[in-house]
């Protein structure tokens, strides 16, 4: 099996009983596929993309069971070390496995973005939350200014949103 699709299954086992978490990075997945594909990202770089919109929440199920809340910097403090147990499970390769747990830790840090796959993840992520956070049209203008950078997420973000 792929290992992408190997990733997805066990993202899905990790998050067995959570239908709301399975479906969010679902579709984070989906947009951050879709943009990367269009602004012709090289395989490589792709790959982490998927990869990391596959794991980025992934510390908000410890967050939550041991400190019963998920803050922003606490998921980026518990994911890295959760995704990295995963990733070397599944045979992902070390240089792979660090950047992928970068792109976890640094999810909700919107200033200093370097990459196409640290860009794109924000911008997916942000696609799905301004829906799934029911935000106001002006959350979406304010993001739209200020995070969305890639001409496929702009359009997407202007035609669902704005
Ligand atoms: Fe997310």
């Amino acid at each position: 099996m792929e290992q992408i699709n190997q990733l997805y299954l066990e993202m899905i086992r990790y998050e067995q009983g959570c239908p709301a978490r399975i479906q969010h990075f679902t579709k984070v997945f989906a947009f951050a596929k879709l943009i990367g594909e269009s602004e012709r990202l090289d395989a490589d770089t792709q790959f982490l993309l998927e990869s990391a919109a596959l794991v980025h929440d992934i510390g908000i199920r410890m967050a939550e069971e041991k400190y019963k809340t998920c803050t922003g910097t606490l998921q980026e403090q518990l994911g890295p070390a959760i995704a990295k147990e995963m990733l070397v499970r599944l045979n992902f390769k070390e240089a792979e496995i660090e950047r992928i747990c970068f792109l976890v830790g640094h999810h909700h840090t919107y200033n200093h973005v370097q990459g196409l796959d640290y860009q794109i993840l924000l911008e997916a992520d942000f696609l799905v939350n301004l829906y799934e956070g029911q935000q106001d049209q002006s959350a979406a203008r304010r993001a739209y200014q200020q995070i969305f950078c890639t001409e496929t997420g702009k359009k997407i973000c202007e035609q669902m949103f704005l």
